[in-house]
């Protein structure tokens, strides 16, 4: 190439969520089945959608307008549904300038990432959900600035930690809660996100909340949206239907921005996502079409309850079956579509595996672990000897060793099974060594 096309000092970004199913098929091909624990999607563990939900597509699909450009901020029925629902119960009232549609959160989310100024920094949680770790560090060109979750008090932050943080780094301009969260599955407590309120206000900072999870809350903490107690900071709400509906192929999701006036920076950042989104013209239509028939129909809040249920059965199960063994910590999530564990650092060593069979297998995940993450090994490991594909702790912006698994496997009978595994696995690999 006469130029280089990519920046100096940039890194592959390597998204382990997707990159150990590589690995996966090989040793798929080797006659072993294997279970995906690895992504979100509903669908693909075999999720079935209800009828009144097709028939309300069906009949978008016969609207002409549904095959259209809708406008850039997005479909008048779908932003008056929002506006409509969020302004009978929450305080701080929304109008049509603070709805934002676009192609699903990760498209939000790269879009914010890529406008803001290089040496204006997020504080995000460590774990993080990658999209938000890799936009953010890549806008940058820095490592992201993190705080922490701590495993041993049910993944909640210290605040002390986050005011340090601020005192000490004055590049960061904002801070980044997941609420519900990935990978944890916490559910920030109301006085926690209070006082990340205050904070912002005194430091002169911004909040983002990606709440795309909001609606798939199980756990015994009553769940807080950033809206209800955002005062008048100025703040991003992130909300979509991938995980509620669910349904992640419609590549639908939308902004809400709090106190959008309050302060004449945030304002005009907040035009300047307007300004990106006007040259791509248009999010996806047929979803926006269908988002006020299908969150407004009649039986969505049963099917909500329903899924609650089910994820609450899971989340009992794991707990049952993992917290017994000595060399983990393990709290049970309050929402979001996973399960963390987290391996006592004391624990690990770096002779440990687990046996692979047959020999093709064990050659292969031997290679991948070569001078790997502990957590890494732990997961190449379980997907060679049990077919089951999680992801490495350690790869969610995270320096603690562990794994994160779905609870999306529709077949009990299998996910039991699968989860019994998981913890045979567990046990093989701390009762190992070389
Ligand atoms: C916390 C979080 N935010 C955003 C997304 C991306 O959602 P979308 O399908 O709308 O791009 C995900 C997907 O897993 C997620 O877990």
């Amino acid at each position: 190439m006469r130029k280089n096309l990519n920046p100096i000092g940039a890194e592959r970004l390597v998204y382990e969520i997707r990159e150990i199913v590589n690995i996966g098929k090989q040793i798929e091909s080797f006659g072993k089945k294997i279970h995906w624990e690895n992504i979100g999607d509903p669908i693909n563990k075999g999720e079935k959608i209800p009828q009144w939900m097709k028939d309300i597509l069906k009949e978008e699909i016969d609207n002409d307008l549904s095959w259209g450009y809708s406008p850039t901020r997005g479909s008048k029925g779908a932003i008056d549904f929002i506006l409509k629902n969020n302004n009978k119960t929450n305080a701080l009232k929304l109008d049509e300038e603070d709805i934002l549609f676009f192609n699903g959160l990760g498209d939000a989310i790269a879009t914010i990432y890529s406008r803001m100024a290089s040496n204006a920094r997020l504080l995000l949680p460590s774990p993080c959900y990658t999209a938000h770790s890799i936009g953010e560090s890549d806008h940058a060109g820095e490592k992201p600035i993190l705080y922490h979750l701590d495993p041993e008090n049910n993944w909640q932050p210290d605040i002390e930690e986050i005011r340090q943080k601020l005192e000490n780094i004055e590049s960061i301009c904002g801070i980044l809660l997941i609420n519900p969260d990935n990978p944890t599955g916490t559910v920030f407590l109301r006085e926690t996100i209070q006082k990340i309120v205050g904070l912002a206000k005194e430091f002169g900072l911004f909040i983002i909340s990606d709440e795309i999870y909001q609606n798939v809350v199980f756990g015994e903490t009553p769940y807080t949206p950033l809206i209800e107690v955002i005062e008048d900071v100025p703040a991003i709400g992130m909300k979509g239907l991938s995980k509620e509906i669910p349904w992640p192929g419609s590549r639908c999701a939308w902004l809400e921005f709090y106190n959008r006036t309050n302060d004449p920076e945030f304002e005009f950042f907040v035009q300047r996502l307007l300004d990106t989104k006007m040259s791509q013209v248009c999010a996806t239509t047929l979803p926006q079409l269908a988002l006020p028939k299908i969150l407004g129909h009649s039986e969505y809040p049963a099917l909500l309850e329903s899924r609650k249920e089910i994820l609450r059965e899971k989340v009992d199960f794991i707990y049952d079956e993992l917290s017994k063994i000595d060399e983990v910590i393990v709290s049970k999530p309050q929402g979001a579509l996973y399960f963390t564990v987290v391996f006592k650092k004391e624990s690990l060593n770096e002779w440990q595996f687990i046996e692979i069979d047959p020999p093709e297998a064990k050659a292969l995940i031997e290679e991948q672990v070569k001078n790997q993450p502990f957590d890494k090994k732990f997961c190449y490991y379980l997907l060679g000897a049990k077919g089951i594909c999680v992801v490495p702790l350690s790869s969610f912006s995270s320096d603690l060793m562990g794994f994160r698994m779905t609870l999306l496997e529709t077949d009990m009978d299998i996910f039991r099974q699968v989860v019994k595994e998981i913890s045979v696995g567990i046990r093989a690999f701390f009762s190992s060594t070389l």
